[in-house]
């Protein structure tokens, strides 16, 4: 492929972390040096040296699940990324302006451009291309230009978490004074979502469900108050949904729309005593919570099913269901970029790893109590101003 590169030399190997088999991040994956610097696959794709990685759950999922004859293997896993562009396809939108010729448009691309990104799962699959290296060859419809008003440790993560949680949060029509519940207000997704939630709803009441310790942080995203659910069964015997049964049961009390970004079966199955009544009042959610182990995969199916379909006469929540899914493209990276460009959410990076200990990244997502996003430092460009 014909391509523009940066002044910068560009080295033919690279280190990369990567896999042969499915498993867990510990078993399966290791750092391998000299992987050849991956080539651009297209005219309209851009190599990236990569500043740093974003780690969310749906990961994990596939290293565990996807078998190494479904993928191309070996593979180097991750989406999401921030970088600057050090080469690009002859095709790609600005690619053969310099420096000083014009300004670029928001959809220009030439090396030395600040970008973040995140690689569809099907190209990440079929390619065994992905973000935990020192490059990422991708297509340009895949990245979006830095925000000029964030780090690069903070654009990593607008891809996956900033997209389901905008995808979650318009998912339903809030209305004023609200009364609402978040369900993980401080997760990847959920620390995204409780910031748009308070920037678009000032004065909603907003109650988040997370542990006792993160309710400081949850505050400063946006909750009024937050309730404890490891503090459940309390020391009445009361489980979590009792306590909500009680305390916000009756109609004066009940809520107007429940954002559950963990995917909680108990909040739902409940939900009709503590939720009112009628369409206007939904359970939005980002789907049962789903485990690495295989043996839960038809129990997931099942609530995804029965929560969407079963009739309330056949006993069914009688609540409106919104399971939301969220893919990202050039549409939706752009929507995160002007999101985070007008202040609407910010990243909150509650843990920072260096790329030879990104293993620890994966013990954080595994224990399912991030606190905002974790990233993978592999870079630090010198600007971090996101000027092109
Ligand atoms: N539908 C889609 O398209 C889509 C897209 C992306 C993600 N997802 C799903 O969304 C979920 C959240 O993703 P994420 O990236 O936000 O995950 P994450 O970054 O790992 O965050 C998980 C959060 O869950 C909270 N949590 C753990 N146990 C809990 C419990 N028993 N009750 C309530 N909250 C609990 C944790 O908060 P505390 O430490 O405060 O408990 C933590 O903040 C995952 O299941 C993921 O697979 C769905």
């Amino acid at each position: 492929m014909a391509s523009k590169a940066a002044s910068t030399s560009i080295p033919r190997t690279m280190r990369a972390w990567t896999h042969r088999q499915a498993g867990s991040p510990s078993r399966v994956l290791s750092m391998t040096e000299n992987v050849p610097i991956p080539t651009l696959p297209t005219d309209t794709s851009v190599l990236v040296r990569v500043s740093y990685v974003a780690t969310h759950p749906g990961m994990l999922i596939l290293m565990h699940f996807v078998p190494s004859w479904l993928r191309r293997m070996p593979a180097i896993p991750e989406t999401d990324f921030s970088g600057v562009i050090v080469s690009c396809g002859k095709n790609v939108p600005g690619s053969s302006t310099t420096g000083g010729e014009c300004e670029p448009g928001v959809r220009d691309f030439r090396p030395g451009t600040s970008v973040f990104g995140s690689m569809p799962v099907m190209p990440h699959l079929r390619s065994g291309q992905g973000a935990l290296a020192e490059y990422i060859a991708i297509e340009s419809a895949a990245i979006a230009r830095k925000p000029t008003n964030i780090s690069f440790e903070e654009a990593a993560a607008l891809g996956v978490s900033a997209h389901t949680a905008t995808v979650l949060v318009e998912a339903a029509e809030v209305p004023k004074d609200a009364k609402i519940l978040i369900n993980a207000p401080c997760g990847g997704v959920g620390h995204f979502a409780t910031q748009l939630l308070r920037h678009r709803n000032p004065t909603a009441r907003i109650i988040g469900i997370c542990s006792g310790h993160n309710h400081e942080l949850a505050v400063r995203l946006g909750c009024d108050d937050t309730i404890d659910h490891t503090a459940f069964p309390n020391a009445e015997g009361q489980t979590l949904t009792d306590y909500l049964s009680a305390k916000y049961g009756n109609e004066q009390e009940q809520f107007d729309i429940i954002f559950d970004a963990y995917g909680s079966q108990d909040l739902w199955t409940s939900s009709a005593k503590y939720l009112k009544p009628g369409r206007d009042h939904p359970y939005v959610n980002v789907g049962p919570k789903q485990g690495v182990s295989i043996s839960e995969v038809p129990g997931f199916l099942c609530k995804v099913i029965k929560n969407s379909t079963l009739p309330t006469w056949l006993g069914g929540v009688p609540r409106p269901y919104k399971q939301i899914s969220a893919f990202t493209n050039t549409e939706a990276l752009e929507k995160c970029r002007d999101l985070a460009q007008r202040g609407e959410f910010k990243t909150h990076v509650g843990e920072k790893l260096n790329f030879e200990h990104a293993l620890g990244a994966y013990e954080t997502m595994a224990s399912g109590h991030a606190r905002g996003k974790v990233v993978v430092k592999i870079w630090e460009p010198e600007r971090s101003d996101g000027a092109a």
